[in-house]
């Protein structure tokens, strides 16, 4: 267990149990709804050792810099033994540290040194599937009469025929066959990460006990991956055309997930001090209380995926009005149950660059955009959680064809919608290139060095961009009216706000087209929060400014007027009412 940590207020101290703090969450406070979290992508962070790859002494440099931005949690992306088809989401040793990594030695240096600086941290939980070269599986691929035969999933398949239509989120079938045995083992996601069997006791125990092993280290949750599709579908039945359009919603809705999940509160979470945050995927917005509905004693917060989904259609990109994105954060802001929390996140390692999709990362609107948006997403009603990069506002990378890509997901996509159902493979490529995951995975950008400062390597492991001269952490450290500093300072003016994280939510001006417009109250604590969501400047005037003081603007960042009624392109105040 950590101690002494000044982090999240202190109101909940690390080591208490949670039945201790029990009465601190319900309707009432909590560490990790006061915390900002921060996302690394190990691989892409930092490289210690020139090899090309990120790794843990690498994070450990760089804990000094996630905390000067105002950070008290980090959410490691999984560090775990992995062969890597899904840089890590396909774990082959729960217990074991990736070499490439580092060791347990360097994993419990990075804990104790994050301590020191006040910063916790969580770690990804990767158990809807495991790797393929997980020793359990081999056992479990080699004979029908392994033990762990049934720690996955096998259906026998005549002449190699899948045993149903159900299809891999990424494409293809989601069954492989293995002609020793006559017999397929489901995968929802590539065929190297077959999915666990969660209806075999042993399995949760397995999971339980990997928990506990990371929890007794001082790790202060998880970030659970996939988590709503650990509970099949028992008849196993064909999918109907329509569901086909959508597996993740068949996939999430088993009967015994939420089953599932008390008894791993009750059995593991609830002992410790911890928060969790489960990966929502194929889940109804009004489905997420069941989730994070204290009193159901499950989750504490899940991503939800409107967010995701907001400029997507299938696997083309389409333009996002701001209607609906004022939608999904008045939806948010109503409480959906007496006692659930709120996510907000625009970036992840699974998604393109917040700047580049919700803000312009054209150059005269890169930065003061970066800025709107991140105005956004550290005032909306929720534990805020920022992507490596984003407090930069680090851009989509360039890519001219497919062989840019590195995403294990990209062939698999490829293959069914080119390939198989004929979509034309020039817009499918426009489409992956405004969408894919590779975008956020490219190194971070430290400084403007050779490979960005993030390795000195001859090679890093991808491509890091070539913008890296103009956007990189040591310019934007130096230079006040940076990306960071303002990052900086909305951190800075959550923490002393309350009522920009417990405060209610009311939308000011749902109506209009360009202009992001609401409130957060709490008590007579009310925050106005004003941002124009477009590349147009225009005038906007409204009786509610009138006696309120500026707090922050990213365009007279730090230098206070206030009497303006226009409003700039993307220009972002905040307002003490
Ligand atoms: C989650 C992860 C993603 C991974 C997938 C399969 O969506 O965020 O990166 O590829 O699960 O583990
Ligand atoms: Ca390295």
């Amino acid at each position: 267990m950590l101690s002494g940590m000044a982090a999240g207020a202190g109101l909940v101290m690390i080591g208490q149990s949670r039945a201790a703090s029990a009465a601190q969450t319900g309707t009432g406070r909590a560490w990790w709804k006061e915390a900002v979290i921060y996302e690394i992508y190990p691989r892409s962070f930092k490289d210690s050792n020139g090899d090309g790859i990120g790794d843990l002494p690498g994070i450990l440099e760089k804990l000094p810099y996630i905390r000067d931005l105002g950070v008290d949690t980090i959410w490691l992306a999984p560090i775990f033994q992995s062969p890597n088809r899904d840089n890590g989401y396909d774990i082959s040793d729960y217990r074991a540290i990736m070499p490439e990594f580092g060791t347990m030695d360097d994993f419990e240096r990075l804990m104790a040194k994050a301590s020191s600086l006040g910063i916790r941290i969580i770690m990804d939980l990767v158990v809807n599937h495991t790797s393929d070269q997980h020793p359990w599986f081999q056992k479990s691929r080699a004979s029908k009469d392994s033990p762990y035969r049934d720690y996955y999933i096998w259906r026998d398949s005549a002449q190699g025929h899948p045993p149903n239509n159900w299809p891999s989120v990424w494409g293809g079938s989601a069954w492989a066959f293995e002609p020793e045995t006559a017999s397929s083992y489901l995968h929802l996601f590539s065929p190297q990460q077959p999915d666990l069997n969660w209806d075999n006791p042993a399995v949760r125990e397995e999971v339980f006990s990997i928990m506990k092993f990371w929890l007794d280290k001082g790790v202060s949750g998880f970030r659970m991956d996939v988590i709503t599709m650990i509970s099949k579908m028992p008849s196993f039945r064909d999918m109907t055309p329509e569901e086909l359009k959508a597996p993740e919603y068949v996939y999430a809705a088993g009967p015994h997930l939420h089953t599932y999940l008390r008894e791993m509160n009750d059995r593991v979470l609830s002992h410790y001090d911890v928060m969790t945050v489960g990966e929502a995927y194929g889940m109804h917005a009004q489905d997420i209380p069941l989730f994070t509905d204290s009193a159901r004693r499950e989750l504490d917060m899940v991503f939800a995926f409107d967010i995701v989904h907001v400029d997507r259609q299938g696997w083309r990109k389409v333009a996002w009005p701001l209607s609906k994105l004022k939608e999904i954060y008045a939806a948010a802001g109503r409480p959906r149950s007496p006692d659930s929390w709120n996510t907000v996140f625009l970036d992840n390692h699974d998604q393109p660059r917040a700047v580049s999709r919700f803000g312009n990362d054209s150059a005269p609107f890169r930065e003061v955009s970066a800025k709107a948006i991140g105005t956004m997403l550290l005032t909306q009603c929720g534990t805020p959680f920022i992507y490596q990069g984003e407090e930069l506002g680090m851009t989509n990378l360039p890519f001219d064809g497919l062989d840019d890509f590195e995403d294990v997901q990209v062939p698999l996509q490829w293959d069914t919608r080119v390939k198989r159902q004929g979509v034309d493979p020039d817009a499918f490529l426009e489409s992956l290139k405004g969408l894919g995951r590779d975008n956020a995975r490219s190194p971070m950008q430290w400084d403007a060095s050779r490979h960005a400062g993030f390795t000195t390597a001859e090679k890093p492991w991808y491509r890091v961009n070539p913008n890296y001269t103009e956007i990189n952490a040591q310019d934007c450290v130096s230079n006040a009216g940076s990306v960071y500093h303002y990052f900086r300072d909305l951190i800075a003016l959550r923490r002393k706000y309350p009522a920009l994280i417990y405060g209610t939510y009311q939308d000011q001006d749902p109506d209009h087209s360009a202009v992001f417009f609401y409130s957060r109250q709490l008590e007579s604590s009310k925050i106005l929060i004003l941002i124009n969501m477009s590349d147009r400047g225009f005038t906007y005037d409204t009786p509610l400014l009138a006696r309120a003081s500026l707090l922050l603007s990213n365009m007279r960042h730090r230098g206070v007027t206030q009497d303006v009624t226009w409003l700039a392109p993307w220009e972002a105040r905040v307002y003490r009412a």
